[in-house]
Parts: structure tokens; C-alpha cells; sequence
């Protein structure tokens, strides 16, 4: 029987034959023109799961931190005297750093499938001036991991960070550094590769880093601004109010160092007005902004605790506007997680933990709730371009120079549509435009960023030092 189908062609009419031929033919052509492309490049290009395809930044963030001298002084605390850089703008922050023997908890929220490695991997993360770093993670679906949330699969990672900020309240770092647990991040920063293991190769501690007795002195002074929230943003203090505010305040201010830090300084999505608590759901077509009034209230508002400590409490104003960077990875001063009670952190725990709401929508409503808890402003929205330059190092010469960048950045983002597989193998030549223009806007991304990267490492005075007021334009 198969033999007699396959000698099916041969027996057939000529007429039928031509057809076969042309048939080939017209295959032979959808196949190189249509498949090929598409199979070059979705079959035999890497598919790396972790670092984004067509990343233009490989090799510009190569990590420069050489280890010397071990073994010729030998003592622990000479641990970061050891550490040595070759970037100028690394060592002046570890120079800087020396002496206040920074310590740091790195704190991941994660499931147990999630792969970590990129926090334990000094090849990949090593924090400026940070000799040892504490890697503390968190567990969301795991009842036997030492660190876990009091309800798995519940509360996303602000439960866990909660926790975290609870648990230890009496045993904190300098600076707790509050991330997910993936390395690449579509809301990280692009111009490091969308990388958290590259932020935080560059990051500034001293962005957040702040003298406790400092805010003692600030807490004892300003506990009006704890109390009346407001929604002014740090950016309209007008000048009478400046000066009218304690000298706790404006050290706060002169030392520049902000206590409470997202790691991401892109305003997308985020700032200046991204939640008006005023919204009604018919209103709003983001899902949880019509839930952040009550979820301001349940964690801010009066209510009575075991201790009791919020039934002192008047009912707080309820910002209208909450806004600040995208997504909850953060830094934060030991000072300023204690500038709220304990308590506070076991009543919000308790609030995720006991929610009828989704999981998403409470969860959602956390992001936008960081900057009140730690610093008391409803609106936390740092200039990108500052925020970039003082903190990670890449100093564009101009706010416009970085929007151009960012811009630019995100029409090489739209162009991975049409290199999708099935995009591609219908579209050939859009995909092929698109991929041209994309290896251009590579080409032009890569050049400005080193030259910004550059700015940051040589000019004395630029950076942290040189940019000033992070919240002025
Ligand atoms: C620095 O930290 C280490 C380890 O925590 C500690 O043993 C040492 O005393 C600290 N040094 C200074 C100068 O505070
Ligand atoms: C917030 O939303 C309300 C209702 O839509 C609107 O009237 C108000 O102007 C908004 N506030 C701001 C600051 O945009």
C-alpha cells in the first residue's frame, strides 16, 4: 500500500506534474523567504534565561573590583581596607565609607524555584564599600525556610519585607536593601541592563545611609510631620516653610541623604500623580488605585493595636496624590524604618495577612505606600536625571539628554514585537527593518551611556557630591 502511494507522482499526468513542480517551487521560496529568517534567529540564537537578548550594555558595567592585599594584614576589620577598586568613583565612595563600617542586609523576596544565585556571587554583586554583605531570603512557599512571611502565598513581597522590617526591628543594618528575587527586571534600571546585581554594583549608600542619632534628633523635632501627612511633594516647599522647619530637618536636607531610596529612578508609570486616592473604581483604570484610600487607612489610620499604640493616633489626612518610581526594591536607613514603631510593621503585616481583598490588588497597594512609612511623603519622585547620576553613577549632562536616552531606549524596546517567531515568519522584512534599526539604536544607546558613565567616574564633583538637591529640578 505505501509503496503504491508513493509511486503516485510518477503515474501522474503531466499537467499534474507541472503543478507539483510549481508547487515545490513556491514552497522552496515561503520557506527561504519566510522561514529561514525567523528560524535563524529564534532557533539557533541563545535563549539565555537570564539576560535580556540583544542587551547593549554587556561589558560597559564589567564589575572592576579587585581583591589585594590578603594575607599581608589579617585581621577581620581589615576586610574593607582589602577591597580595592580600579573605578575612581567607586573607591571615592569606599574611601568615603571607610570609616562608618557600613553594614548591609541584602533582603529577597522569593519563591523556591526562584534562582538567587546573582546576590551570593560576588563575581556579579559587590556593593561599593561594603565589605560583608548579609544575604537575607525571604520565602513565600516554603513553611519549613528560616525566613518566611506568617501566611505563605499571601501578601507578595510586602508581606515579606514587612516581616523582614518587624523581625528585625532590634537587630537592623545601616541599610536594609529590599528587592525581588530575579536579577533582570523590566523595572530596573535600563540604562545598567535592566540588572539589579548592576545597581547595586553601583549604588551610593550614602543616598540613604544616616546617622541614628541624627534622626533622633529629627523624630524628636518633627513629629507634626509624622502625624499630618501631607501631599505636598518635597519639590513645592516654598521658602518660608523651609525655614520654618527644624534644624533636624535641615541637616537631613544638607547631608543629602534621603533615608528612603527606590532603586529605580524612572518617573514611567509612577510620578509625579500616578494614584489619586479620590478615584472611584468607575473612575480609574488602573485596578488598585481605587482601594488606596482604605488601604491607607487600614495601615495609617486610628485603630487599636495589642499595645495599643494606635489608639493615641488622629485620624490622618489621606493623601490625594501617591506617587513615586515603580515597584517596591528599595533601600532604606535603619533610622528611618525606626522612625515608625514596631508596631506599625506588625499592623501592616497583619493587614496583608488578613485582607479579603486579591492577592494582586493588596499586594499593589503596598507599592505605593513605602515612601509614607519611611518617610512620611505621600509623593517621593526624585529628578531621574539627579537620582541616576548621584546614585548609580551615570550622569547625563542634561535632564534632556537623559530623556532622549530613555526615549530612545524605549523605541528599541517596541521593536521586539516584530522579532517575535510568528511575527517574523509572516513579516520577514518588518522584522528585518526592525532589527536594523534596533542594532542602530543599540550602537547610539551604548555610546551615550559610556560617555555618561564616563562623567560619573572622572569629574570630581559630579555625582553624589556635585549634583545637589536630588528633589529640585
Ligand atoms: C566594623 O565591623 C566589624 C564587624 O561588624 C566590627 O567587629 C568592628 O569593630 C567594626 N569597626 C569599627 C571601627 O567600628
Ligand atoms: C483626583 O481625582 C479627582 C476626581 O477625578 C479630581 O477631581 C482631582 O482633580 C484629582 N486630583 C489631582 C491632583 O489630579
Amino acid at each position: 500500500m505505501a509503496a503504491a502511494i508513493s509511486k503516485v507522482p510518477l503515474l501522474l499526468q503531466p499537467k499534474t506534474r507541472t503543478f507539483f513542480a510549481l508547487w515545490s517551487i513556491v514552497s522552496l521560496f515561503l520557506f527561504l523567504y519566510h522561514g529561514v529568517p525567523a528560524l535563524r534567529h529564534h532557533l539557533f540564537q541563545s535563549s539565555s534565561t537570564a539576560r535580556p537578548q540583544y542587551d547593549f550594555t554587556e561589558g560597559l558595567f564589567d564589575n572592576t573590583f579587585q581583591t589585594i592585599g590578603t594575607g599581608t594584614t589579617s585581621t577581620n576589620n581589615d576586610a574593607a581596607a582589602a577591597v580595592t577598586v580600579t573605578s575612581s568613583r567607586e573607591s571615592r565612595i569606599a574611601d568615603a565609607l571607610h570609616d562608618s563600617n557600613v553594614t548591609v542586609h541584602l533582603v529577597l523576596a522569593t519563591r523556591a524555584q526562584d534562582d538567587v544565585s546573582w546576590a551570593t556571587d560576588p563575581g556579579r554583586l559587590r556593593i561599593p564599600g561594603v565589605a560583608n554583605l548579609r544575604v537575607v531570603r525571604y520565602l513565600s512557599d516554603a513553611a519549613d525556610a528560616p525566613y518566611r512571611p506568617p501566611v505563605l502565598h499571601k501578601g507578595r513581597e510586602a508581606l515579606m519585607y514587612l516581616t523582614y522590617l518587624h523581625d528585625f526591628y532590634d537587630a537592623l543594618p545601616d541599610v536594609a536593601i529590599l528587592v525581588h528575587a530575579e536579577d533582570y527586571a523590566w523595572h530596573a534600571e535600563p540604562t545598567m541592563g535592566t540588572s539589579m546585581s548592576t545597581m547595586l554594583s553601583r549604588f551610593d549608600l550614602r543616598e540613604v545611609l544616616e546617622d541614628d542619632a541624627e534622626n533622633e534628633v529629627q523624630k524628636k523635632t518633627t513629629k507634626s510631620r509624622r502625624t499630618r501627612p501631607s501631599n505636598r511633594s518635597p519639590l513645592d516647599h516654598a521658602p518660608e516653610q523651609i525655614s520654618e522647619r527644624d534644624s533636624g530637618l535641615e541637616k537631613r536636607k544638607d547631608s543629602g541623604r534621603r533615608g528612603y531610596a527606590n532603586l529605580r529612578t524612572g518617573w514611567l508609570h509612577a510620578c509625579p500623580d500616578w494614584i489619586n486616592t479620590t478615584k472611584t473604581p468607575a473612575e480609574s483604570v488602573k485596578q488598585e488605585e481605587p482601594f488606596m484610600r482604605e488601604a491607607f487607612l487600614a495601615n495609617f489610620g486610628p485603630g487599636v493595636s495589642e499595645n495599643g499604640v494606635f489608639s493615641q493616633q488622629q485620624q490622618p489626612e489621606v493623601p490625594e496624590i501617591l506617587a513615586g518610581p515603580c515597584c517596591s526594591q528599595f533601600a532604606v536607613s535603619r533610622a528611618a524604618v525606626r522612625s515608625r514603631p514596631r508596631a506599625q510593621y506588625k499592623r501592616s503585616m497583619d493587614f496583608l495577612a488578613t485582607t479579603p481583598w486579591s492577592d494582586y490588588i493588596a499586594g499593589r497597594t503596598w507599592e505605593h505606600l513605602w515612601p509614607f512609612l519611611f518617610r512620611g511623603a505621600a509623593r517621593d519622585c526624585p529628578v531621574e536625571w539627579k537620582a541616576l547620576c548621584r546614585m548609580y553613577g551615570v550622569c547625563f549632562a542634561t535632564a534632556e539628554a537623559q530623556t532622549r536616552w530613555a526615549e530612545r531606549w524605549r523605541e528599541r524596546e517596541s521593536l521586539r514585537e516584530p522579532l517575535e517567531f510568528w511575527q517574523e515568519l509572516g513579516h520577514p522584512r518588518v522584522a528585518a527593518r526592525a532589527r536594523g534599526r534596533m542594532r542602530e539604536l543599540g550602537e547610539w544607546l551604548r555610546k551615550e551611556l559610556a560617555v555618561a558613565v564616563r562623567r560619573g567616574e572622572d569629574v570630581e564633583g559630579v555625582g553624589w557630591e556635585g549634583v545637589g538637591d536630588v528633589y529640585e529640578f
